[in-house]
């Protein structure tokens, strides 16, 4: 009998020592499978005597029981153990950020412009939008735009059907409409820029009839050319990430700037590969000049007391030079295998404290 209490508690003990579900099924088989412990020692009963087999067997019994018994309990509380184990593993962490998506980009023209307004929303510039179709006054007559403009002619410039009136709309040739307006209904100090689509009838691989301009305007009693040169200088090199780009400023006529002057940055183009910021030749960026008097008085703004000046840049353009794009026409074909290639993450918002 005391064989039985050691057989017993071994068996127990083993139960318990069970670390898993198949360490628990090894101990069922060796103590209670056909050629378990206690099923070889139940065999032996044949030996005894009759009074003692009884005794003998009723005991095996309640250590069989008493086993079985352990092993239900035992397998419950691992069956637990594990379910908690998976749940502890498969936790979701909800404070972590949300993967950059893969489904849709930012389109490089809408980049370009959400870094132009960072720039120059830096330099105090507020961002003003006018409307696509305008009226002939404000996108030639107020600007200067002499009658004989090539600008004018019926083939550069995408008209509205004639009103009864005689007169008809055209699709805005630039974005300077937009400052006509600005100057129209405020009164200085004016500092905006005007971003957004304008229309040319003209189409080959570097123009397209729809395109898009950003285009600067500050008006105030003592603005002068060294503004203008300061202003966009300084945009040209946040722009192109380059500190010490060289940038030149040759003379140039524009109707509704004078001086009028446009804009050329330094770049090589050893190799046939064009590189900004570096070597000895120049590329142009940008036109620019001193508010024409003329088209201040167009305003009514008083032209012996306020003076500024203006620019206008070709957003595709820049994002042709900074991307390096190859070609002007794939903007607008909305292949997403381009938009995969040089689009921008969505949330990625450009700024000038992180760095554009
Ligand atoms: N409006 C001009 C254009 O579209 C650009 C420009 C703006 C030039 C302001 C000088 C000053 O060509």
């Amino acid at each position: 009998m005391d064989n039985l209490e050691e057989l017993r508690s071994d068996l127990l003990q083993r139960v318990e020592a069970a670390t898993d579900l198949d360490a628990l099924d090894t101990v069922r088989v060796q103590a209670l499978g056909k050629k378990g412990e206690i099923t070889q020692r139940m065999k032996t009963l044949g030996n005894l005597a009759p009074e003692e087999r009884k005794e003998a067997g009723q005991a095996f019994n309640l250590i069989k029981q008493a086993v079985a018994d352990a092993i239900e309990t035992r397998k419950a509380s691992l069956h637990e153990a594990a379910l908690e184990a998976r749940l502890a593993e498969e936790k979701v962490d909800v404070s972590l950020p949300p993967r950059p998506t893969t489904i849709g980009k930012m389109h490089p023209i809408s980049q370009t412009l959400e870094e132009l307004v960072a720039i120059f929303g830096e330099m105090g510039f507020s961002v003003a939008e006018g409307h696509h179709i305008e009226d002939d006054f404000h996108n030639f007559t107020a600007l200067n735009i002499p009658p004989e403009h090539p600008a004018r002619q019926e083939l550069d410039t995408f008209y509205m059907p004639e009103r009864e009136d005689g007169t008809r709309s055209v699709l805005r040739t630039h974005t300077s409409p937009v400052q006509i307006r600005a100057m129209q209904n405020t009164t200085p100090p004016i500092r905006i820029i005007a971003p957004g689509r304008t229309f040319r009838a003209d189409h080959d691989a570097t123009h397209s009839p729809m395109f898009h301009q950003v285009e600067g305007l500050v008006i105030d009693e003592k603005t002068n050319m060294g503004h203008l040169k300061g202003v966009l200088i300084e945009f040209c090199r946040a722009f192109f990430g380059v500190k010490d780009l060289p940038l030149r400023f040759r003379p140039s006529y524009f109707p509704f700037t004078e001086p009028s002057a446009e804009v050329d940055i330094g770049c090589s183009r050893s190799g046939g590969q064009l590189k900004i910021g570096a070597g000895e030749d120049w590329l142009e960026i940008l036109g620019s000049g001193m508010v024409h008097p003329k088209v201040l008085e167009n305003c009514g703004i008083d032209s012996s007391k306020y003076q500024g000046f203006a620019f206008g840049i070709g957003i595709e353009r820049l994002a042709m030079l900074k991307y390096g794009i190859p070609d002007l026409r794939t903007f607008y074909e909305t292949d997403l295998r381009w938009m995969k290639h040089y689009g921008f993450l969505p949330m990625e918002m450009p700024s000038m404290v992180r760095g554009l």
